[in-house]
């Protein structure tokens, strides 16, 4: 019989050799969405022997996503385990254009939590909050707040990722994948696009969500009005005419 101070010591060298749950977190998600990018993509570059997607959509947006988890966290008390946890796995399972299946990414991501974290040092107690979050973070309109305060965070966290800068450079990155692009096709687009982030910042929970998304939706404003203005309007040449230069 092992004597119950070993037994305890074993267990403890047992908890400690437990995978860091950020990590397996990571790692699933890495392979599941370059595994779907190289699909959806039909080509693949190779990079020191291995396959690498052109531009691995699903992994970029969840980053961002779980990078604003840490910034809005603290400032409104919610529990960070749970919150980043949830964006890392929101989307775990979540395919690129999959016309053949219904939507149901959300269910299917919370189904997957308990097996992804089986074997890490994710506290059993928070994952039924974890799984809570995931299920709730779809679409982009709410009607009224969700709760608790861990489910709010995720929802205007992956939301707020898709306003802003990086969120140009995926969706510019993406969007060739979907179908030809020019720039006068996406001039075309933002006008909607925009009218639809007017309506996600005002759906924030948070109060920290809602004062970024209404900086990064002046930032997007201010892009596609910017991109007008070269695209559509002939720019100036440089005067000629000494009177008319810039003072030096
Ligand atoms: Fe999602
Ligand atoms: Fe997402």
């Amino acid at each position: 019989m092992i004597p119950p101070k070993a037994r305890a010591k074993g267990k403890k060298l047992k908890e400690s050799v437990r995978v860091p749950w950020r990590t397996r977190c990571e790692a699933d998600l890495r392979a599941f969405t370059d595994a779907d990018a190289i699909r959806f993509w039909s080509i693949a570059h190779q990079v020191d022997g291995e396959a690498r997607p052109i531009f691995n959509y699903r992994f970029e947006h969840t980053l961002a996503a779980v990078k604003l988890g840490r910034w809005l966290c603290p400032q409104v008390n919610a529990d960070l385990d749970i919150v980043e946890c949830a964006l890392w796995l929101h989307d775990c399972r979540k395919k690129l254009k999959d016309p053949l299946t219904k939507d149901t990414h959300a269910l299917d991501a919370s189904a997957e939590v308990s097996e992804i974290l089986q074997g890490t040092d994710f506290p059993q107690a928070k994952i039924a909050a974890v799984r809570h979050a995931i299920e709730h973070h779809v679409g982009l309109k709410l009607t009224k707040k969700l709760s608790p305060i861990e489910t709010a965070c995720v929802w205007d966290c992956d939301k707020l990722s898709k306003l802003g800068a990086a969120s140009l450079i995926h969706f510019g990155c993406i969007s060739g994948g979907f179908q030809p692009i020019t720039t006068e096709d996406i001039l075309l687009r933002s006008e909607a696009w925009l009218e639809l982030c007017r309506v996600i910042a005002a759906s924030m929970n948070t109060l920290p969500g809602k004062a970024e998304a209404e900086r990064r939706l002046a930032f997007l404003c201010a892009h596609y009005q910017q991109l007008g203005n070269e695209w559509r309007e002939p720019l100036e040449a440089p005067s000629t005419n000494p009177l008319k230069s810039p003072v030096r």
